[in-house]
């Protein structure tokens, strides 16, 4: 039956002879009248033995008895009865009867069946238990071939190997590519403690032997041995680490069983594994015809049986443990994605971190905005509000889905911001304060719009800027919660009435009466009262994008200072903010305040060179808690490698990466990520055209199936203020 059952064969044989010679011992215990202590304890023992066995054969028989319960009770008893008869005299009869009635009437029955029936009732429970089938025959395999090199198991083809040298140097998780190869196999690892005392003499012998082998080669006028200097200073480094107690001393062996399904297959894999660790300059043997000790050595047994080991301190021995991995598995936040290392779930609350900020960088195509956009899908769900700016139409499609607010800001659309707003009781800031700061980000808004400005008209500005707000009434004293901003047509009237504007004027004038009038002309007249709001500015001319993204951030940040709430600001193709001094500055403020507000800065850039060789690119990366790094090219790896202090494993990990895989930092963790999405989330966050056009096409067969001209009720109205607002 296979090499588990060869113990259950052999168990009723000892029980046998076990048998034989209590039955002996049993014989001759009523002759002595006064038994030696010896012989006593001995037929109590083989009582003991009986007893279990009848015990067993009631367990089989499903009849419980009290002495099932209480074996000792009985041997106690037998060892009095084998006392008793040096008693003189008879025992009374009242004392016998109490005796018989404390026992149980089944010990009577039992205690009636002569030797040889108790003898015969014993292997016939033998018998009857060799017949049955344990959980054991269940899990073993049916039949096992032991041949010189490897083994079979059942249909399986197997082999063991053991590891004989290591290196003088070994490389942390040296090991690690064995466990993670996609093979079945068993690896077992026995560690044993060596005494340091016994090692430390060892040691010292050694040293004597080396240092007079040198000393010899001295007085022969021969050249230095590097190597026995070598070992020399080897051997003193680890006695001194084992006085100091800084390091142990271990015996370490290495067996791996590796499994497969035909005989060609174990060769290629042997190789494989040969070859991973050969080229590490550690060696393994196949054990040959000591397959079936090596195989019982790597069973989870804790049974070296072949006892290959290498003696290893302290820090060598560190480095053969094989799950070097980090995990990112928190109780609460979102799922990111899947642990490349060993397949657990990227479960992260980003809110748990010093600041809640994010950066993402990859090149085009690698998965920045598919990762992003799950994020915000699944945040959603855990009622964080979400506001995006979207350069590029990507997130269109997952505000239609969540009902989210699309708001598309161009010339001709019926969106309009007004730059001078003012955020409404921001709780911790002064009115006084609150105005000087949206002076300082409206010139910086001005600096963008109008190009290069001159130190005297920046002193202009900055004073027309005041003089604006005040010919609406609104002074360090106004209560903002009342108060009307100003626009941009009232700025131009007031700086055309102050001297040496002159040459700022016609350059306002296209933002309030040429091409670009009207978007940033007028009353506010978006509102973010939806979870997700997104703002478009791809439609925008490209002259006009940087601006757009600046008023939309300005006005985002005016609510978000007046309404505490959890948000997450995604911030796609950032980069056109990083082109822009002004502008970089504006988006280095949010990711250093937003920590105050509650808010989460997530910045999404393909041009990972710009945005790091900005002074404000690199702050807002220190001042981002998480960081996602996905595919990368080549050019802008090294400056990555220097800014996220990557390994060079970890270099290469991002220049072969595939779509949505890459390296995810949440505070000091990381852990190489895959980003995965369920089939309804990729139907929401997918950006390939070919699905998108099948997803249109999808919806346009629904439309006309639940008839013409009636869409869902619940589809989400986009530029709803457009006829609205036109028609006034
Ligand atoms: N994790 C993923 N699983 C499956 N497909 C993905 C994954 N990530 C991205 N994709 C697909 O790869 C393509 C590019 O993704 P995405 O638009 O997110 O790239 P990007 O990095 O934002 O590029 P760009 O910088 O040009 O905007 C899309 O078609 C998207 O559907
Ligand atoms: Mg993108």
């Amino acid at each position: 039956m296979g090499l588990f059952n060869r113990k259950p064969k052999e168990e009723p044989i000892v029980e046998e002879q076990g048998q034989e010679s209590s039955d002996q011992v049993g014989q001759e215990t009523p002759a002595g009248a006064n038994l030696p202590d010896d012989v006593q304890q001995l037929f109590a023992a083989t009582e003991n033995i009986k007893q279990e066995k009848e015990v067993e054969a009631d367990a089989y028989t499903n009849e419980p008895t009290e002495e099932a319960q209480s074996p000792q009770t009985e041997s106690t008893v037998s060892a009095e009865a084998a006392e008793a008869p040096s008693a003189p005299g008879d025992f009374p009869k009242a004392e016998e009867a109490e005796e018989d009635a404390k026992k149980p009437k089944k010990k009577k029955d039992r205690d009636g069946l002569s030797q040889e029936e108790k003898e015969e009732l014993l292997r016939q429970e033998s018998l009857y238990r060799q017949g049955i089938v344990s959980v054991r025959d269940l899990v073993a395999p049916a039949a096992m071939e032991i041949l010189p090199d490897h083994f079979r198991l059942n249909e399986k083809y197997a082999r063991s190997f053991f590891v004989v040298t290591y290196p003088r140097f070994v490389t942390t998780g040296w090991f690690s590519p064995i466990i993670n190869l996609n093979y079945e196999l068993d690896a077992a690892v026995y560690v044993t403690p060596v005494s340091s005392e016994r090692i430390l003499k060892t040691l010292r012998n050694k040293v004597g032997q080396v240092q007079s082998t040198m000393a010899a080669k001295q007085e022969k006028g021969e050249v230095r041995d590097p190597m026995l200097e070598t070992a020399l200073n080897d051997v003193e480094e680890l006695r001194n680490k084992l006085i100091q107690g800084t390091e142990k001393f271990f015996h370490l062996g290495v067996y791996v069983t590796i499994y497969c399904d035909t005989k060609e297959e174990l060769e290629e894999q042997s190789k494989e594994i040969e070859g991973i660790l050969g080229q590490k300059l550690i060696y393994t043997k196949r054990a040959l015809f000591q397959q079936e000790q090596a195989f019982m050595t790597t069973l989870p047994l804790g049974d070296d049986r072949l006892d290959i080991q290498s003696a290893m301190n302290t820090a060598p021995l560190s480095t053969t443990f094989p799950f070097v991995s980090s995990e990112l598995t928190s109780d609460e936040g979102v799922l990111y994605g899947i642990n490349r290392h060993n397949n657990s779930l990227v479960i992260f609350d980003r809110f748990s971190l010093p600041n809640a900020n994010s950066v993402i960088f990859a090149t085009s195509g690698a998965g920045k905005s598919y990762a992003v956009k799950l994020e915000i899908l699944r945040s959603l769900m855990f009622n964080t509000d979400v506001i995006v700016i979207d350069p590029e139409n990507e997130y269109q499609h997952l505000a239609e889905a969540v009902g989210g607010t699309y708001v598309r800001l161009s010339l001709d659309s019926a969106y309009r911001i007004n730059p001078f707003d003012l955020p409404k009781g921001v709780s911790d800031m002064k009115t006084g304060d609150v105005l000087r700061s949206a002076v300082i980000t409206l010139k910086g808004l001005m600096r963008l719009m109008l190009g290069r400005i001159t130190k005297e008209e920046d002193a202009l500005l900055d004073a027309a800027l005041i003089e604006t707000y005040a010919s609406k009434d609104i002074t360090p004293y106004s209560d903002l919660n009342t108060v009307e901003p100003p626009t941009m047509s009232d700025f131009e009237r007031v700086l055309s009435g102050m001297q040496g504007a002159e040459g700022l004027i016609p350059r306002i004038k296209k933002y309030t009466e040429g091409t670009f009038s009207g978007i940033f002309n007028q009353p506010t007249n978006v509102d973010l009262d939806n979870q997700l709001v997104v703002f478009s500015i791809r439609d925008l001319e490209e002259e006009l994008r940087p601006i757009g993204m600046y008023v939309a951030l300005t006005y985002i940040w005016n609510i978000v200072r007046s309404q505490l709430k959890k948000r997450l600001l995604v911030v796609d193709e950032a980069w056109i903010m990083m082109q822009n001094e002004d502008s970089a500055r504006f988006m280095f403020s949010l990711a250093k305040r937003g920590r105050k507000y509650y808010v989460g800065l997530t910045t999404i850039s393909q041009d990972v060179t710009d945005f790091l060789t900005s002074e404000f690119g690199k702050a807002i990366v220190t001042n981002s808690s998480m960081q996602l790094l996905l595919k990368q090219s080549p050019a802008s790896i090294d400056l990555l490698q220097k800014t996220f202090f990557l390994t060079d494993e970890e270099k290469y990990l991002l220049l072969e990466s595939q779509v949505g895989e890459g390296i995810f930092f949440a505070g000091s963790n990381h852990v190489a990520i895959k980003i995965v999405a369920s089939y309804a989330e990729d139907q929401i966050v997918t950006t390939d055209p070919r699905q998108l056009i099948e997803i249109e096409e999808q919806k346009e067969e629904y439309d006309i199936a639940s008839g013409a001209g009636e869409g869902p009720t619940d589809a989400p109205q986009f530029d709803a203020p457009e006829e609205s607002i036109e028609t006034t």
